[in-house]
């Protein structure tokens, strides 16, 4: 048993989980660590990290550590040492308003100016177009994907922390990216 474990890899990938107040940053890490959903808002101040902790494979162990920045941080000073180390992003915006996918693209700006890997080159990024269950998608799909196509957005999922609804298939996304990039 103790040789079994010899040449197992352990990985530490910090995550950034970032959008709009109240787009669903909190609801889909609670979704994706413990599994929960609560219809209530509580908002969140400054930054709360979670653990999730992923057998990737035979040979490789993998903890996220998920940091869930406040919306109201993009107006403050705090996000450059917030996404310090960051290895990826989760871009989240609510598919039901507008306002938070137009919201996107200034979060991305601050992300690609304050984020780069050691070598210099970019951060995986995936957007997540969240809240689906409502049925009211006031942001067409031409649109996202146009948006991701110019910004160097690898791919996008519409999700569902309420119903756990691709969450887990965005982050599986987004840690192969940042173990291709490795
Ligand atoms: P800040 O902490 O203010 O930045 O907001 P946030 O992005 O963390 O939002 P939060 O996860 O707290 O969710 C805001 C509200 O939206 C809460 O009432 C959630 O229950 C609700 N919500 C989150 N995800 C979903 C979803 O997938 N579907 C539905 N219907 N509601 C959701
Ligand atoms: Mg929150």
């Amino acid at each position: 048993a103790v040789f079994q474990r010899f040449g197992q890899k352990e990985l530490l990938f910090k995550i950034l989980v970032i959008g709009d107040y109240g787009v669903g940053k909190t609801a889909i890490v609670r979704r994706y660590t413990e599994g929960k959903f609560s219809s209530n808002y509580k908002i969140t101040i400054g930054a709360d990290f979670a653990i999730k902790n992923l057998d990737w494979d035979s040979q490789t162990k993998i903890k996220l550590q998920l940091w869930d920045i406040a919306g109201h941080e993009r107006f403050g000073y705090m996000t450059r040492v917030y996404y310090k180390y960051a290895v990826a992003a989760a871009l989240v915006f609510d598919i039901s308003r507008v306002a938070t996918f137009q919201s996107v693209k200034k979060w991305l700006g601050d992300l690609r100016e304050k984020v780069t890997l050691p070598d210099g080159s970019k951060i995986p990024i995936v957007l997540l177009a969240n809240k689906c269950d409502i049925n009211q998608a006031a942001v067409p799909n031409e649109q996202i994907i146009k948006f991701c196509k110019e910004n160097d957005i690898g791919s996008w999922f519409v999700t569902s922390a309420k119903e756990n609804l691709n969450i887990d298939e965005a982050m599986h996304y987004l840690v192969g990216n940042v173990l291709k990039s490795k």
